[in-house]
């Protein structure tokens, strides 16, 4: 069976103006050779001038959301195209702030992968489940109907990831335990189109907790929000990621 490429992917969110690419600088001269992925993902607005700050390193540049459609009139959108016109490579897809925040359902997600994959770009498409349904026990139901849901026909570990991220966790600190994490990613890998798709967990990633996640059984590396805004931080997480 191929194995799923490693990934460290940081989700910079609503945040950062030109004068943060200095973290993205930092982030290039502390990183000696890697051998996993290093990916950020800054707003729209910095892709370009972060694709040409990084340009020669390890580092690769994605967006956070696409549009579903290619191209006309729909103010406000932006296109897979587009992103990928900027130095994009990558664009994260069906973030739960995004399906909370703007209502995406699992169909959109799907079509905005698609339209993704047309533009050459990997979409890492989110799923997770809130504290109501843990508490309920619906943890495996709800992330398996997302990722039947969210993942298009024609996804593969080449054009495609998925990241793991509990909506309790993200931004909160706290984490599920280690089990909790394992458990979900072996349903995950059992039903994936294509088992080397690279399995990501993503919700309060940080130094400290880094190297002990990376360990479990099919993690393959993290979306990583609050911890990806800081090179010494997230260098720390992909150094983590690194010696797995
Ligand atoms: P966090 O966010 O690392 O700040 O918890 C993760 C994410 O939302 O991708």
């Amino acid at each position: 069976m191929t194995k799923a490429c490693k990934l460290a992917a940081g989700n910079w969110k609503m945040n950062g103006l030109r004068a943060d690419l200095d973290e993205a600088h930092a982030l290039v001269s502390g990183l000696g050779q890697v051998s996993c992925g290093v990916l950020l993902c800054p707003p729209a607005t910095l892709i370009s001038a972060m694709a040409e700050a990084v340009a020669g390193s390890a580092v690769m540049v994605g967006g956070q959301d696409c549009a579903a459609r290619v191209s006309g009139a729909h103010t406000g959108d932006i296109s897979a195209q587009m992103l990928a016109d900027s130095g994009a490579r990558y664009v994260i897809l069906g973030h739960s702030e995004r399906r909370a925040d703007h209502g995406e359902s699992s169909a959109l997600v799907a079509q905005k992968a698609r339209a993704a994959h047309q533009a050459g770009l990997v979409a890492i498409i989110c799923l997770g489940e809130t504290e109501a349904e843990r508490d309920g026990g619906q943890t495996l139901a709800v992330v398996l109907e997302q990722l039947a849901g969210s993942v298009p026909e024609g996804a593969t570990s080449a054009n495609t990831v998925i990241a793991y991220e509990p909506v309790w966790a993200i931004g909160t600190g706290r984490t599920p335990t280690l089990a909790q994490i394992a458990e979900v990613h072996d349903a995950l890998r059992a039903n994936l189109p294509d088992a080397a798709i690279s399995l990501l967990y993503g919700g309060s990633v940080k130094p400290a907790n880094a190297a002990e996640i990376f360990a479990i059984d099919n993690v393959d590396g993290a979306l990583v929000g609050g911890a990806s805004l800081k090179a010494s931080d997230f260098s720390a997480i992909i150094a983590a990621l690194d010696v797995t």
